[in-house]
């Protein structure tokens, strides 16, 4: 996109300002354009491989509260994409008639609100402007791969000095590059949150907000929860997982700004200390495979089986499932992150 190309002429910018500008900041940036899901698209997340992935966090969520003696709840959705888990999430949870529920999208991008709108329209959901919202009680708020999806920087320590990376556009080269400066300004709420020893920090300032709004809002009463699905770590060193991804293959983020996707592997140890830091001790990390199969998602496959009608049929959804809960696949990078008030 030649508006990024031209203001990285003009000044170097922070790593994190320059992922904005890729994949939000302009209306050529990289989540306003269409078709980038799917099979057809840059890449794939597990709404689109299964169904059955939405239908399983709906009966989580279900669960959840029924054991609670609660059948009045509302759902926060945050980056829902093009709404395909949602739809999902809220026809499973419409089987359940002794239930009561809204459903509610807080979503970044305006071409994907559109589209959500579209796709759901039979339902009823409202779009949130913030997490601010007037109920605050019995709301739970979950989300699929977004945290992945926000900017981060990069920072390295050098000498006991702390140091950033920035993007600028090399004139000579006519090329995007990126080089460490010293940091002005310390941030003290990541440097909080780390161990002394750290030498390479890879973060969202973003997501770090962001993860203190939904602890905020968690706080409010003792029924609410947040339950997130992403790739990612646990352990405390972080690493360098930036990627570009382009029709289903790796691509640099520094060439054809603005049309591709910029992602990374979520440190999940951090998204712990987070939560722990707000006296939010009653959390787990557990891999996707592990959270699918404890509720019930091979008992779903086989009932699901015996409406199939052709072996194809059959075959193509065993294969989907088995995509989700492989350790090979993304059973065992792809974690699941839940966190409740409730002691
Ligand atoms: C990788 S996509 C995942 C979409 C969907 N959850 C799925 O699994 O297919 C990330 C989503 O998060 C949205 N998003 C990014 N930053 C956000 C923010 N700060 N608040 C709300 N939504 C955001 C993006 O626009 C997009 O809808």
């Amino acid at each position: 996109m030649q508006k990024i190309i031209n203001k990285l002429k003009k000044k170097k910018i922070p790593l994190d300002i320059y992922i904005d500008y890729c994949l939000y900041k302009f209306k050529e940036s990289y989540y306003e354009k269409k078709k980038i899901f799917g099979p057809k698209g840059d890449f794939i997340t597990s709404p689109y491989i299964s169904s059955i992935f939405g239908e399983m966090i709906a009966v989580f969520v279900a669960n959840y509260f029924i054991r609670k003696g609660i059948n009045k709840f509302s759902i926060i959705e945050i980056g829902a994409g093009e709404g395909l888990m949602s739809k999902d999430i809220i026809k499973t949870l419409n089987k359940f008639k002794e239930i009561k529920f809204t459903y509610s999208i807080l979503e970044k991008s305006k071409n994907l609100k559109e589209t959500q709108k579209k796709k759901l329209e039979e339902f009823q959901v409202n779009w949130l402007n913030s997490l601010g919202t007037k109920k605050n009680k019995n709301v739970f708020i979950l989300s699929n791969e977004l945290l992945d999806s926000l900017p981060v920087k990069h920072l390295k320590k050098i000498n006991n000095k702390w140091f950033e990376k920035y993007v600028f556009y090399n004139i000579t080269e006519k090329k995007i590059k990126t080089k460490y400066y010293k940091t002005k300004k310390i941030n003290n709420k990541i440097f909080n949150l780390i161990t002394k020893n750290i030498k390479f920090i890879e973060y969202s300032p973003l997501a770090l907000n962001l993860l203190n709004k939904i602890s905020n809002l968690i706080k409010k009463n003792k029924n609410n929860c947040f339950l997130t699905f992403d790739y990612g770590y646990t352990d405390s060193n972080f690493k360098n997982t930036l990627q570009g991804i382009k029709r289903h293959s790796k691509f640099s983020i520094f060439e054809d700004p603005g049309n591709v996707d910029i992602t990374y592997l979520i440190n999940f140890h951090l998204i712990k200390n987070i939560f722990n830091n707000n006296r939010l001790f009653n959390n787990i990390i557990m891999s996707q495979s592990k959270f699918l199969i404890n509720n019930g998602i091979l008992e779903r496959l086989k009932r699901a089986n015996k409406l199939c009608s052709s072996e194809i049929e059959k075959r193509t959804l065993i294969k989907s499932v088995n995509r989700l809960i492989d350790v090979k696949q993304m059973g065992k990078l792809f974690k699941v992150f839940f966190v409740q008030n409730d002691i």
